[in-house]
């Protein structure tokens, strides 16, 4: 018999689940520093010693990845959100000393590194696997993208020796999650905010509903690709790069007072790409930026950070500081390293004022699929919340407002999509 096993491949953490012969759903484990977590983290990382492709040490991935990145004192290359550039063709490859690896490749390693553990606990996985998808894709721009990334992920998948790949989407795989609890049917408006997309199902659930097949069951779905990362490039924007320079001006060699380039900054946003910024001729604007700067010392904290390979650790410091928010009214950012010191106070209402286009994008994708299925907040009879993001009070109070507190849910935040994979794989065998 082919077993039901269930893949999310997520933007920031994965997860694979197991579902026996009686819809019980097992998580795969995985054993970090004594602990045991059902997650595994979506990152991969190249040690300075695969430059001698005679060693065969290719990359590691998730938590042995960010341990072996520190013991290595910052050098190496780290590499996360790999499924945020599906959608781009402009993404074929990108070069690790000097070895090139295609998208396709990088998330392969991760899937394999993954399956690898699970089969320790598990036994053989078996050819098959039902693998989570968004509804759309981040940074696609229509169907033919996401059909694109789709494409190229299913290759990674079959890279990794799996020969039958099924793709969900992940919101209906929480419903899945969800409706496994259930006793009773109810309309349902999932909300799955992860790191990368924030997706939505409208969809019916419970022990009749499952009888009707899955085309009946759901009456849209819908998506934006900006959930967690783009929170967090808003700290960055807003907090960080100021103390980077971003703002301020330095004198070019004509004696003209021009602004520090703002696309640095963009760059610094994708923090795993803070490596670029080492190009001999970004080294050279740098040297003549800070030579020049109205405000040299901040300049001076932002090469420090470009040489001294500092990105992860500011997405950490970031992330705190998001996740600080997501429970208390104010926080202090603290980012230190050497002499660099970056110490900031900030409120959640701070925050939640910058973040306004992204919880707007949301709350319109919300209506939008409301308002195509011809369906009002009053129809549905319940919310349900989940993925990191929807901790985030701002996020939740989209859904409070339009369909009141009393009607949401929320749970499994980082394993109901897995989950419900696997329900799934367990119905379709
Ligand atoms: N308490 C919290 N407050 C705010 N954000 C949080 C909190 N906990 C986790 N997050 C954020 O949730 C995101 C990860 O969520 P999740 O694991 O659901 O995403 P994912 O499944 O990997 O991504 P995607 O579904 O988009 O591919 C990260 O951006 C993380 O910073
Ligand atoms: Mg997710």
């Amino acid at each position: 018999m082919r077993r039901a096993l269930g893949l999310d491949l997520g933007t920031t953490n994965s997860a694979l689940a197991l579902a026996g012969a009686e819809r019980d759903v097992t998580l795969a484990h995985f054993e970090h520093r004594g602990g045991v977590t059902d997650t595994f983290r979506s990152i991969l990382y190249f040690h300075p010693d695969a430059r001698d492709a005679r060693r065969g040490i290719t990359s590691v991935a998730g938590p042995t990845a960010i341990d072996e990145y520190l013991e290595a004192d910052g050098t190496g290359r780290l590499i996360q959100s790999l499924k945020t550039y599906l959608s781009d063709p402009g993404f074929e490859a990108t070069s690790v000393f000097g070895r090139n690896y295609t998208l396709t490749d990088l998330l392969s390693f991760l899937v394999r590194a993954l399956c690898g553990l699970a089969e320790k606990q598990m036994g053989a996985l078996g050819p098959r696997i039902v693998v989570g998808r968004p509804v759309h894709f981040s940074g696609g721009k229509g169907d033919d993208d996401d059909a694109f990334a789709e494409g190229r992920l299913r290759k990674a998948i079959a890279a990794a020796g799996f020969e039958d790949i099924v793709f969900e989407y992940e919101p209906v795989a929480a419903a899945y999650y969800y409706e496994s609890r259930l006793d009773h049917d109810e309309l349902v408006l999932i909300a799955d905010f992860g790191g990368g997309t924030s997706d939505f199902s409208l969809i019916r659930v419970g022990p009749s509903a499952r009888k009707s097949p899955q085309s009946e069951r759901i009456l849209g779905n819908d998506g934006v690709g900006l959930a967690g990362d783009a929170l967090d490039a808003k700290i960055l924007h807003n907090v960080v790069s100021p103390y980077l320079g971003l703002g301020s001006s330095y004198r070019s060699m004509l004696g003209k007072e021009l602004p520090v380039p703002v696309w640095i900054y963009g760059k610094l946003r994708r923090w795993h790409h803070l490596s670029f910024l080492k190009s001999k001729r970004t080294t050279e604007l740098l040297r003549e930026i800070q030579d020049q700067s109205l405000e040299p010392e901040k300049i001076r904290g932002l090469v420090h950070i470009i040489d001294q390979d500092l990105g992860y650790h500011l997405y950490r410091a970031i992330e705190k500081t998001k996740v600080a928010l997501s429970k208390d009214d104010r926080t202090t950012f603290l980012f230190e390293d050497e002499s660099l010191r970056i110490e900031h106070a900030l409120t959640r209402a701070d925050f939640e004022s910058w973040i306004d286009e992204e919880t707007g994008a949301m709350s319109e994708c919300v209506d939008r699929l409301l308002a195509r299925v011809g369906l009002s907040a009053k129809d549905v009879d319940r919310v349900f919340m989940t993925g990191g993001t929807s901790f985030v009070p701002a996020v939740r109070r989209i859904f409070d407002s339009r369909f009141g507190a009393e009607k949401i849910e929320a749970g499994g935040e980082m394993i109901s999509v897995a989950s419900g994979l696997a329900l799934r794989a367990h119905d379709l065998s």
